[in-house]
């Protein structure tokens, strides 16, 4: 697993380097989202992305905060899907809907987390960054719900997360900091399934699924 983020950094790395003039990763229609891919995750509505950095909350839980972020570019967006500990997946494998995912950041390498705290702008449920290799729970599990048809998570096709241990969805909107991560987007975890809660895999290394290759 060690050797495995390492060659994830690696890769992140390169994209980093082409900051400029990302390289193309073509996105082949249809292709599966598949678990131990390094991907972005695209909010629909406002095209922002899901992000982490080193930037604790002010408020609520003060642990590593995530929000939406405008450019496409930044390495702090990259999340590894993971399933959750103990549980028989590989890598390579195809995630069908209703599983239970877990998303590590790569730069920090802590787990996307939700809890009951006050998200600091809406209100709404907290998600944060939390835990790491050897530390995570069961408040880093979120529930894939495919949107529309299909069995398997593909990339390019709307999707929600759910979370766990509070139900909420992992939510963006207009909702903007003006410190510190001025421009940035809040997340949240919201109670209702609305049109901000839908959420698609963009940019990313994929490994191809293994039934299929
Ligand atoms: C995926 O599962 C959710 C419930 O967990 C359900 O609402 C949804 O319709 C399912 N999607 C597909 C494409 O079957």
């Amino acid at each position: 697993m060690a050797l495995l983020s390492l060659a994830l950094i690696a890769i992140v790395g390169i994209f980093h380097n082409f900051a400029t003039a990302p390289p193309v990763f073509a996105v082949d229609e249809g292709k599966e989202v598949t678990h131990g891919s390094v991907i972005k995750l695209q909010h629909e509505r406002t095209k922002f992305r899901l992000h982490s950095h080193e930037v604790p909350y002010g408020s609520g839980s003060q642990q590593q905060s995530v929000t939406g972020f405008p450019g496409v570019e930044d390495a702090n967006s990259f999340w590894i899907v993971q399933s959750p500990s103990g549980t028989e997946f590989q890598q390579g494998d195809a995630i069908p809907n209703g599983s239970i995912v877990r998303l590590q950041h790569v730069r920090t390498h802590k787990w996307l987390h939700s809890h009951l705290h006050q998200s600091p702008i809406s209100g709404n449920l907290e998600v944060s960054a939390f835990g790491g290799d050897e530390q995570s729970d069961s408040g880093d599990h979120w529930k894939l719900e495919i949107e529309g048809a299909g069995s398997v998570w593909l990339r390019d096709q709307k999707i929600r997360l759910r979370h766990v241990d509070t139900n909420g969805y992992l939510h963006s909107h207009d909702k903007k900091y003006s410190r510190i991560v001025t421009g940035q987007q809040e997340v949240c975890g919201f109670a209702k399934k609305t049109s901000d809660n839908i959420w698609s895999a963009a940019e990313g290394v994929y490994f191809p699924a293994r039934s299929t290759a």
